[in-house]
């Protein structure tokens, strides 16, 4: 298995309310695998990929069950390591208005 996500929940907290921009997804990718998200515009899929790099802002809440890529686990691993293991060695965002 590449990545496993396990019911994540990503919520924006903002001043006026609590936006729940991905709630409750599941996603299993092997690692010979391609995997397309499709979906309307705000549906939540750039809110995935951020939360997944840490690139959500502080005031964002992420939350899974299960967030596991390759043999790490995501949800105890430290900003440190993600960012000399992970972020831009085994996954990269390239963003579409770069
Ligand atoms: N920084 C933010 N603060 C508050 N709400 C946000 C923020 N970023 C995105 N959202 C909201 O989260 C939802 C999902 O947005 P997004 O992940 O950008 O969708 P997509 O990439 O599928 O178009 C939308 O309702 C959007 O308005
Ligand atoms: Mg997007």
């Amino acid at each position: 298995m590449l990545l496993e996500v396990r019911n994540l929940r990503v919520t924006y907290r903002t001043q006026r309310a609590l936006v729940h921009a991905v709630d409750g997804m599941d996603l299993l990718i092997d690692t010979d695998e391609n995997f397309g998200l499709v979906g309307e515009s705000g549906c939540g899929k750039s809110t995935l990929v951020k939360a997944l790099l840490r690139l959500v802002p502080p005031t964002a809440l992420v939350e899974a069950d299960v967030l596991r890529f390759k043999e790490h686990d995501l949800l105890s691993l430290s900003d440190a390591r993600f960012r000399r293991d992970i972020l831009m060695r085994e996954i990269a965002l390239v963003p579409q208005s770069a």
